[in-house]
């Protein structure tokens, strides 16, 4: 079967599933596209270097919820991902690599958190893709497709 179209039906049964949640009441879903903006997100961030962030939340719905929202509970309100104490540094961390990968600490500096997260399934989907020669859902890594060009 085609990947893209795996893709479409889980989609489907993330969404009913997602529905579910909202009939409840108990989180309230936003399935638009969220405009991740650091100036706005990030508490000390004055401007951005690059353009906002349009990320698809609904296109992502074929994965568990815990997979980006990893310290959620399943019932409480989902927190942000700068909340304090999470991906709430603002500065390069000093010493941010142990053995080649990013440390716990350096992953506090919320653009290390974001693009180790997004660029890192992107990277493997698109490698994955790639080998199965399937149709090549092309997903953003390089800068200007996530940071679009002004
Ligand atoms: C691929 C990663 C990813 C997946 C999967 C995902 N989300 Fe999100 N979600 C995000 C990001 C990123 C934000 C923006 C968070 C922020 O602004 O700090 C967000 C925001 C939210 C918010 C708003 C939180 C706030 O700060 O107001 C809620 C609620 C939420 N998601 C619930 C869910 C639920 C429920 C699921 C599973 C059906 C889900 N998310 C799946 C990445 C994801
Ligand atoms: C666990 C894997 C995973 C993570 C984490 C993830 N993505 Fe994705 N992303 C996907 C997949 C798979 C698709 C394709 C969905 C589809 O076509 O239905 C996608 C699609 C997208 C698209 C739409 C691409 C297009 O051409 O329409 C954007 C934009 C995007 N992701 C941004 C982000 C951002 C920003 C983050 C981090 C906040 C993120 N993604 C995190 C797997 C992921
Ligand atoms: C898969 C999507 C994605 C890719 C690819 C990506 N970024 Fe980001 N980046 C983000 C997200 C999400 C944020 C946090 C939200 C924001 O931009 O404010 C971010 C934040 C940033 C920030 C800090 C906020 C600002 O604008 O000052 C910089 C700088 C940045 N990225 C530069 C880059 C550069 C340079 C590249 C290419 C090497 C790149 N990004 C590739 C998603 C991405």
């Amino acid at each position: 079967m085609h990947k893209i179209r795996f893709f479409s039906l889980v989609f489907i049964s993330a969404v009913l599933l997602a529905s579910s949640f909202v009939i409840a009441g108990q989180v309230c879903l936003p399935d638009d596209v969220i405009t991740l903006d650091a100036s706005k997100q990030v508490k000390g961030v004055k401007k951005l270097e690059r353009t906002a962030v349009q990320f698809p939340h609904a296109d992502h719905f074929m994965y568990s919820c815990k997979k980006c929202h990893h310290t959620w509970d399943g019932t409480s309100p989902v927190s942000s991902c700068s909340a304090k104490g999470c991906h709430d540094q603002i500065t390069t961390p000093e010493k941010p690599l142990e053995k080649g990968k990013l440390t716990d600490e350096a992953l506090k500096y919320y653009k290390y958190a974001y693009h180790k997260q997004c660029k890192d399934c992107h990277l493997k989907i698109n490698e994955e893709n790639k080998k199965a020669e399937e149709a090549k859902a092309d997903l953003p890594t390089g800068c200007n497709a996530c940071h679009p060009k002004e």
